[in-house]
């Protein structure tokens, strides 16, 4: 991987807490390219997320997940990554996310998170009681953002105070 420590930014945080969002328009914003891991794995695999999780399993997708992780961040070219909710779970992924990039925790309440969500049921880990589901990931991943260098809570803001509140994060 190429040595170009903290060029990026990367989004971590639990599902519907806006990372794919945040993650276009702050690259928007920098004037550079936003990627989606998660996009990026449903393209490499040439299957949805659901259909790798249901045809090779979680373990199959994990190792996709770290593989193009590995691929955005060793990239010359400044990226705003959004990764899954899950990237986070192999420390050796947050290792190199901190050593490549300025790492963005975002969080929102659970209400919030269901609620947004809630839009969107082809998320594997989500399947059955959607509320029972986001709290018990939320209690096991209680810990699992906390390596971020900067975490900003969405519950109460909108994408551009978000994407602000980054930029003038990269300022200071
Ligand atoms: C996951 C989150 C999803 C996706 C996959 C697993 C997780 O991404 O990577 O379904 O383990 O939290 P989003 O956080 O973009 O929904």
């Amino acid at each position: 991987m190429a040595d170009n420590q903290k060029n990026h930014i990367v989004l971590v945080g639990f599902m519907g807490t806006g990372k794919s969002t945040v993650s276009q328009q702050l690259a928007k914003r920098l004037d550079c390219e936003s990627v989606d891991v998660d996009c990026e794995i449903e393209s490499r695999e040439g299957q949805s997320i659901a259909e790798i999780f249901a045809g090779r399993g979680e373990e199959a997708f994990r190792q996709t997940e770290t593989a193009v992780l590995v691929d955005v961040l060793g990239s010359r070219e400044r990226k705003v990554v959004a990764t899954g909710g899950g990237a986070v779970l192999d420390p050796r992924n947050c290792d190199m996310m901190l050593n490549h990039a300025l790492v963005v925790a975002l969080t929102a309440d659970a209400h919030q998170i269901i609620s947004r969500v809630s839009h969107d049921s082809s998320r594997p880990l989500l399947q059955g009681d959607l509320k029972l589901r986001v709290n018990r990931l939320l209690e096991d991943r209680k810990h699992a953002y906390d390596f971020a260098d900067l975490t900003i809570d969405t519950t109460r803001l909108n994408v551009h105070e978000v994407v602000d509140a980054i930029i003038a994060c990269l300022k200071q």
